[in-house]
């Protein structure tokens, strides 16, 4: 049995396949201990979670990806490090992204954010994607088995943001290649024919963005890329090229791998318990509160993470300039103070809404309402489609020994695979 007191939970393999033990585990000393290895306090409860992620003030976003990696770029000195940070910002990881930003930057860019998410662009996407989950599932139905992230959820994913972005329909075969998303059946990828092996996918979507809004700048159309590129700040500046196309390509980083997530494990969920899966199909106005369960239970941000700027405190532990705090959004949503009997997946729970696993403050998901319909089209679709949808026990073992593989990080959490059987529907 591994001694929870010793564990590296930046990397243990065996807490990353399953790290929930341990959070508990870090509840039970404090809901806001400093763990021993990296000196990182680690903030497990409900509770201190909100109240770290609503402490802006003290709080800087700085190191929301990397956390302790890489160490800090200086020493820090004294109560009130704002000034160090600012001066080795461009050291941080992905810096010039929204994610790590802190206000007056945050907001502004954020106010980009807030044109091209708007409540009728949302509305017109969701037209998009009833079409396109047919359109995925059209790619595999008939074998009545699929391997669900591969061939359904990484595409679906990246095509959504594709269409919310407005990429011209020519160009998204291209961007699902691109960023790793599978490839679509039959050779019309055009111009683009190899492999995408050693490309960053922020640098090939910060070219090809650059190079839309560059071209609607001169010669607008009527097209949502000629808004984006039209889009100004608050004050009426207009926005450097780069300084629009960073938001938009960093949808793609954001809610590629998160919403994939969320699919696979809501689907695991559905394909281990038939009678749950029969609820939900007879009775479709379920599906929103079963998403909610959904994540809750299994979140795909695991954590994130903030950098204390001000000398600060979060519940009961004071937590000096320079430390390197991490909110467990994970375990937040299995604090059995909030929830519950936390480690059951249970439709019927009264307040899963409750659950952070889209942050809060500031930095709130800015698209948690796209990925809210795509997981409620998905499964609608699915229900609609497939009959008796069960795990594949050739892949994944036999009910009550099922062998599935979480990938080895600890900043998300997400199948690496997810195989299912299934009885196609024939389409009236
Ligand atoms: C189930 C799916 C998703 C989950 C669990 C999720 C989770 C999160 C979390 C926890 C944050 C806060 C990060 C922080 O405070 O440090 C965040 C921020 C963000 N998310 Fe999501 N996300 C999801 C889907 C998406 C999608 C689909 C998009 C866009 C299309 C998106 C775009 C963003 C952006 C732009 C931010 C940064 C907001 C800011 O810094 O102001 N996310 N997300």
């Amino acid at each position: 049995m591994t001694d929870l007191a010793s564990v590296d939970y930046f990397s243990d393999g065996e807490i990353a396949q399953d790290p929930f033990e341990y959070f508990d585990y870090l509840r039970g000393q404090n809901p806001v201990f400093r763990e021993p290895h990296y000196g990182v306090v680690a903030v497990t409860g409900h509770q201190e979670v909100i109240e770290g992620f609503k402490n802006t003030d003290a709080l800087s976003a700085v190191n929301a990806i990397g956390g302790p990696f890489p160490p800090l770029p200086f020493e820090p000195e004294g109560d009130d490090i704002t000034a160090q940070i600012e001066a080795h910002r461009h050291h941080f990881p992905i810096f010039e992204h929204i994610v790590v930003m802190d206000p007056p930057e945050h907001t502004r860019a954020r106010s980009l954010l807030g044109r091209l998410l708007t409540p009728k662009r949302l509305q017109e996407n969701e037209q998009y994607l009833w079409d396109l989950a047919d359109c995925q599932l059209d790619e595999f139905i008939d074998n009545g088995d699929c391997e669900f992230l591969g061939e359904y959820a990484k595409p679906f994913a990246t095509l959504a943001i594709t269409d919310l972005l407005g990429v011209p329909s020519e160009d998204r075969a291209e961007f699902r290649r691109m960023l790793g998303a599978g490839k679509p059946p039959g050779n019309h990828v055009g111009a683009l024919n190899h492999d995408p092996v050693g490309i960053n996918p922020l640098e090939y979507l910060e070219e090809r963005f650059s190079g839309y809004v560059t071209e609607r700048r001169r010669e607008p159309r009527n097209d949502i890329l000629s808004g984006l590129a039209s889009a100004k700040y608050p004050d009426g500046s207009t926005p450097e090229i780069l300084e629009i196309v960073r938001p938009a390509t960093f949808l793609f980083a954001a809610g590629q791998e998160t919403v994939t997530k969320l699919l696979s494990s809501a689907l695991r969920v559905l394909a281990e318990r038939p009678e749950l899966q029969q609820t939900l199909r007879e009775d479709r106005s379920l599906i929103r509160p079963f998403m909610e369960e959904s994540l809750r239970f299994d979140s795909p941000t695991k954590v994130d993470f903030r950098l204390a700027r001000k000398s600060t405190r979060i519940g009961d532990l004071d937590i000096p300039a320079g430390t390197v705090v991490m909110l467990g959004l994970a375990a937040a949503n299995r604090d059995p103070r909030k929830f519950d009997n936390p480690s059951e997946f249970r439709l019927d729970r009264k307040n899963s809404h409750d659950h952070i696993a889209f942050g809060r403050g500031l930095h709130t998901c800015a698209g948690a309402p796209l990925a809210r319909v795509e997981a409620y089209v998905t499964l609608n679709r699915l229900l609609d489609r497939m009959s008796d949808i069960t795990i594949s026990e050739r892949a994944h073992g036999p009910a009550g020994n099922r062998r599935y593989v979480y990938e080895p990080t600890f900043l998300l959490r997400g199948l690496m695979e997810l195989n299912i059987e299934f009885n196609p529907i024939r389409k009236p």
